[in-house]
């Protein structure tokens, strides 16, 4: 059925993705490889990253101001691209939007049960979303028989954020963290944050060729895919290239940096500053 003017312009309209920093291009990437016709509008909120160790609170409060931003640029559709933003309230942003938004939880805990044998799955994420134990009772919510194992890894989003990866300090910290949940025996670990992936070479090293890395990135990627299916707001025009924009609060450059490599192509970032909100 045709699409009336409204919808048209709606479906036209960019996906909103947010996160504290570079994480969130993770999520970006799938969207790139599995919806090429949509347009993105990316905030990383660098200039108060790591989120992890704030109260929920406290990001709660960020993340409003993100969504004001964006809500500026017209989006169809909100990503929270942050496990630590979704563990502090995402029914909170979801109650004050009249948009679908969509956290990242819920997708990896479906990542993580297909791809889980023995049902012994560790979690790895900030100490916020650890501590929220969303995770946990999410999985639990599917399967009480479960055995989990969770580890904060704070340093791991400075390493990323720094380009620190391919250090050895990077590898001994990465040791220090895992060592314990390989002691479990898991045979899936979920990357319960969205900076882990921009090192899941140094991880799969260390925890080994028997645990499934789970990153819950294709599965945002196929859930968005589905939701502007229902909604009928998926772009119709495909042959227009779609528009990715870039903004961060603090300074572009290192943002620019790991984002070029990650999507394989040159990205420019226009820095925005938020207020402050005490
Ligand atoms: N990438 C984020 C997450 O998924 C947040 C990292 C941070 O700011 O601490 O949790």
């Amino acid at each position: 059925m045709a699409l009336t003017k409204e919808q048209l312009v709606n479906a036209h309209r960019a996906i909103g993705v947010i996160d504290s920093g570079v994480g969130g291009l993770t999520v970006v990437k799938e969207i790139s490889r599995n919806l090429p016709h949509e347009s993105i509008i990316y905030f990383g909120d660098t200039a108060r990253m790591p989120y992890g160790p704030r109260s929920y609170q406290e990001v709660r409060g960020f993340v409003f101001q993100m969504i004001e931003f964006l809500r500026h640029q017209e989006i169809k559709m909100l990503v929270v691209a942050c496990n630590s933003a979704t563990a502090a309230g995402l029914s909170y942003y979801q109650e004050a939007c009249d948009l679908p938004v969509l956290g990242v939880i819920e997708p990896g805990v479906r990542a993580a049960l297909s791809h889980s044998s023995s049902g012994h799955i560790g979690v790895i994420g900030t100490t916020g979303t650890i501590n929220s134990s969303e995770y946990e009772k999410a999985l639990r919510r599917q399967n009480g028989d479960l055995h989990i194992a969770s580890k904060a890894c704070p340093l791991f989003v400075l390493l990323v954020e720094n380009n620190l990866v391919e250090t050895p300090e990077a590898r001994q910290v990465a040791h220090e963290y895992l060592d314990p949940l390989v002691r479990e025996n898991i045979d899936a670990l979920i990357l319960g944050c969205t900076h882990y992936p921009l090192m899941s070479e140094l991880i799969k090293e260390v925890v080994g060729p028997s645990v499934k890395l789970i990153n819950s990135a294709k599965e945002i990627a196929a859930e968005i895919g589905g939701i502007l299916k229902r909604d009928k707001t998926a772009n119709p025009l495909s042959y227009e290239k779609p528009r990715y924009r870039f903004f961060v609060s603090g300074n572009p450059s290192s943002f620019e940096e790991v984002g070029s490599k990650l999507l394989s192509r040159k990205i420019k970032a226009y820095q925005v500053t938020l207020p402050s909100t005490s």
